[in-house]
């Protein structure tokens, strides 16, 4: 079984170039199943019900998403039948559905967001208890996790802890791809996925307008750029008579 994973789509720039390279990404590595996190896609805060339709029309099958997740207030108009997963530990999150089960090759993959604590906003839980409770609570065989944090060095942890239980810890939330991809006994875990985002931009953001900030203390909106986007994503591997990852794969495509 093969999953691609794509990281934080950001803006219209990011779903335009998800657009772009999706279709044949899927069919050139033989993908089985799509899960992207969305948590950027309107405006590069939050996620809107025609928004996440539009990523379902180009061949995303599960959106996650993270501390922007409530950022646009449609967000809680949407239904358990649109395939979003909400942080699992953040303040009036809808944690009946921040687990999702899909049955794939006759196997249940459970697809899980949860964000980590250091230098993250609005998380009521430690993610380490939440992700017992998962594993606890929800039955599956395979169980993917969208890590969404800051710090590298916890993320890091939480797939060593988890390691034996999960097929994939993927990281998302700081927008800039990592090159320490590897299997961990089975786990397939990358700190960062990166995001699919405008490329000559500040993680997403206007060059010009961030500098006016950090530089001289003027208030910006930080405005989405509106330049080209990279795609980044990683393509994971599984072995389904073992049911542990066999391989991970980084995808970088820069405009
Ligand atoms: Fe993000
Ligand atoms: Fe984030």
């Amino acid at each position: 079984m093969r999953l691609l994973f794509v990281g934080d789509i950001v803006g219209a720039s990011g779903r335009a170039v998800v657009k772009r390279y999706l279709p044949e990404l899927i069919v050139n590595q033989q993908i089985d199943f799509v899960i992207a996190n969305g948590e950027n896609a309107a405006h590069g805060k939050g996620i809107t019900p025609k928004i996440a339709n539009e990523l379902l029309a180009v061949g995303i099958e599960m959106i996650t998403l993270g501390n922007h997740a409530y950022s646009k207030k449609d967000v809680l108009e949407i239904d358990s039948s649109i395939p979003l997963v909400f942080p699992a530990n953040m303040e009036g999150a809808r944690r009946s559905l921040s687990t999702r089960v899909v049955e794939i090759k006759g196997l249940r993959l459970a697809i899980s967001n949860i964000l980590t604590q250091v230098f993250m906003d609005y998380v009521d839980e430690n993610p380490f208890d939440v992700m017992e409770d998962i594993l606890e609570e929800v039955d599956a065989d395979l169980y993917f996790v969208d890590l969404h944090g800051e710090a590298t060095s916890e993320k890091i942890a939480f797939a060593y802890y988890f390691k034996d239980h999960l097929i994939a810890v993927c990281g998302t939330h700081t927008h800039v791809q990592t090159a320490d991809e590897r299997i961990i006994d089975g786990c397939a875990f990358i700190t960062d996925v990166g995001m699919s985002g405008p490329f000559d931009s500040v993680i997403g953001r206007d060059v010009q307008e961030v500098l006016d900030r950090l530089v001289h203390n003027k208030h910006t909106r930080y405005t989405v750029a509106d330049t080209d986007s990279m795609l980044c994503a990683v393509i994971i591997e599984i072995d389904e008579i073992s049911k542990r990852s066999t391989s991970i794969e980084r995808v970088q495509i820069r405009p």
